[in-house]
């Protein structure tokens, strides 16, 4: 039975079309995605030279009749659109019947199908976009198609392919993103010598995460556990509300602990009804759930899976269908930000010595055999050549988003750092950390019988925090104590600040923050820009506890502070907020603008370093920061203690 259509014009002309194949990757993306719609389970991607001389891609989905093989190579020829209306809710990654006829037009492509219906497949070749040869041919149900030469006729094209490797590299990352999303489905990658990806069928993202990125990526992450919102929350039309219980979003996925750093967004992938998308809200969702646990300039590796009614999210917004428009956006972003934050809350995992060492963002992706870090070692060891992953400049500088969903997501220029260090942001969740499978392929299946069953090593969580017996300070600055899990050392200054800044937003929500008057009122100038900044937040200001009068149009006279906050540090702790206020360009949440005002003030009132301190007030202190929700980081995002465990001491002496 045939399938496929020619859409009428008038539809064809809704859809946002356009370039397709930009590099051998975009090949790949658009084939996985036509395999995945057929319902495949088994995807195989063969690529010879980066994929400029070959990409296969074979599938076992439902396959194509000799008749719709030939129409899927028309313009506009889709089974997955009939009318406008169906635009409006697109369960698939395709819709557009643009992909097949604008490969053929650029290689030389031939078609191995058939449907089961029919006793015979099909084959079809064609060459920079004319038909060659059509004839019938024995082959199983499914679909293979060969992309050969890629750009032949198009040579201007050809000549802007990278390397073999970067291309390789992208081909990688984008096989990856596909088989993260389809945890049920098998994919395999191979190059003529080697075999990149090859993971079986799983139940669990967690085992598939496993798989691709080996148990130390495992152990960075929390598990985002499914949370679902019914639409109805937003719902203000009362015409709604028929189908709400079945209209519900559910955010689940896996988020970096905060001992984690990037220093790029490399590291993060959303996923929205199963398509890998690039979306500024989530994106700052993201950021707003680690806001005073990641330091602002660093960025976690978050795995963010968003499943919602097809109507509720516009995919025919961009012709490379990487962005995504929401209906209920606002909904959708807070959601996601809770979800996330509450992972990160009950997780609260701790930094050990060596990870705390590891997270520091200079250091952040030197690190070896984690997806923060990049490729692991066994797979330098397998041969896999170092530069299967894209060069930095290529992913993380350009602002282009190709349609292989190369997703650079910030825009923002690397830091020097960065591309000094190798492998940094092209391996995360993506290209060239896989390959570590296939050196062993013993250990491979063995893991992969029992992904789960190798649990991560336990990680010291905050509970674990309590009954600390101070044993002294080293420097007068840290904190050594001990309990029954260890040797650990906190930070005065930063253990401090995370109980005051706790303390001082549940005083602010519950308006009750003490103020502490001045002795003579400090009169400060404050530059126009701060001025500015000044009488947008004086309100809120008010009710921290600061009372701060204008005096003409340059200064103003500090009254009173923040109880806990000493004379000295008034004027720079004002300065410093209206500063930080002033950076943050785009108007600012409420939430947001008390957490600055909150972590600013406890930075100041905090114990400072070099402060010796009596046994009662190590106590006190150590005994306060085992009560607050997040003890494992300061405010600003700065590990507050670190750990030796036990375990790690034993170990250490040889004793286990
Ligand atoms: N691997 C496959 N198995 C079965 N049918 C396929 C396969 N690849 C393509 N088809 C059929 O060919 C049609 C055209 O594919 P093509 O990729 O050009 O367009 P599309 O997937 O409908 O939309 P888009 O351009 O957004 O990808 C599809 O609608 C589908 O019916
Ligand atoms: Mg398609």
């Amino acid at each position: 039975m045939s399938r496929i259509r020619i859409l009428p014009e008038a539809v064809a002309n809704k859809i946002a079309a356009g370039e397709v194949v930009e590099r051998p990757a975009s090949v790949v993306k658009e084939l996985l995605e036509n395999a995945i719609d057929a319902g495949a389970k088994t995807i195989r991607v063969e690529v010879e030279v980066g994929g400029k001389r070959m990409i296969r891609v074979i599938d076992d989905g439902h396959g194509m009749t000799h008749d719709d093989a030939l129409l899927a190579f028309e313009r506009h020829a889709t089974s997955k659109l009939r009318s406008a209306d169906d635009l409006l809710s697109i369960a698939t990654l395709g819709f557009r019947g643009e992909a097949l006829p604008t490969i053929a037009a650029v290689s030389r492509l031939l078609l191995e199908t058939r449907d089961e219906a029919e006793a015979e497949g099909t084959r079809i070749e064609f060459a920079g976009g004319k038909l060659v040869n059509v004839k019938s041919a024995g082959v199983p149900v499914g679909t293979t198609i060969s992309v050969a030469d890629i750009f032949y006729c198009v040579p201007a094209r050809r000549k802007f392919l990278k390397s073999d490797t970067t291309e390789l590299g992208h081909i990688a990352s984008l096989v990856t993103h596909y088989a993260l999303a389809n945890p049920g489905k098998q994919f395999i990658l191979t190059t003529p010598t080697q075999e990149i990806i090859n993971c079986p069928p799983t139940e669990k993202l967690a085992d598939r995460v496993y798989q691709l990125f080996g148990r130390q990526a495992v152990e960075e992450l929390v598990e985002i556990l499914a949370v679902s919102a019914p639409f109805r929350a937003a719902i203000a039309e009362p015409e709604l509300e028929p189908q709400e219980e079945k209209s519900s979003l559910t955010v689940s996925g896996f988020t970096s602990r905060p001992d984690i750093q990037r220093m790029n967004r490399n590291g993060i992938y959303i996923f929205v009804n199963r398509r890998l998308v690039r979306d500024r809200l989530i994106l700052h969702a993201i950021h707003e759930a680690y806001r005073n646990i990641l330091p602002p300039a660093v960025f976690p590796a978050t795995l963010l899976f968003l499943e919602m009614p097809y109507e509720e999210v516009d995919v025919n917004v961009h012709p490379a269908k990487i962005e995504v428009r929401f209906r209920r956006s606002q909904l959708v972003h807070d959601v996601a930000r809770d979800a996330i934050r509450q992972a990160l809350m009950g997780a609260r995992p701790i930094a050990s010595f060596a990870a705390a060492a590891a997270a520091t963002p200079q250091t952040a992706g030197s690190g070896n055999g984690t997806f923060s870090g990049g490729i692991t070692p066994a797979a330098v060891e397998s041969g896999v050549p170092r530069a299967i992953i894209p060069p930095m400049e290529e992913v993380g500088g350009g602002s282009v988003v190709g349609s292989d969903g190369g997703f650079d997501l910030t825009g923002a220029p690397l830091r020097p750092v960065e591309q000094r260090i190798p492998f940094t942001s092209g391996t995360a969740f993506g290209a060239g950390v896989v390959p570590v499978r296939t050196s062993t392929p013993g250990n491979w299946a063995a893991n992969l019988a029992a992904p789960s069953a190798e649990a991560p090593a336990s990680l010291p969580r905050t509970e674990h925090i309590a009954d600390l017996k101070p044993l002294g300070q080293v420097s007068a600055s840290f904190i050594v104590a001990v309990n029954g899990e260890g040797l650990w050392i906190v930070d005065q200054h930063v253990a401090h600040e995370r109980v005051l800044f706790e303390q001082h937003l549940e005083a602010r929500r519950a308006g009750r923050v003490e103020s502490q008057r001045m002795l003579m009122p400090l009169v400060i100038e404050l530059s126009p820009r701060q001025i500015v900044t000044f009488e947008k937040i004086a309100e809120e200001l008010f009710a921290n506890g600061f009372e701060v009068e204008p005096m003409g149009p340059k200064s103003v006279a500090i009254q009173a502070v923040p109880a806990g906050v000493g004379a000295p540090d008034a004027e720079k702790l004002l300065t410093e907020i209206l500063d930080g206020i002033e950076r943050e360009n785009a108007a600012i949440s409420i939430e947001t603008l008390q957490a600055k005002i909150a972590a600013s003030t406890a930075c100041h009132a905090a114990i400072k370093v070099n402060t010796p301190l009596e046994q009662s007030k190590m106590e006190w202190l150590l005994d306060a920061l085992s009560k607050t929700d997040c003890p494992m980081s300061c405010p600003h995002g700065r590990p507050v203690v670190l750990r030796y465990s036990m375990k790690e001491i034993e170990k250490a002496f040889h004793r286990i």
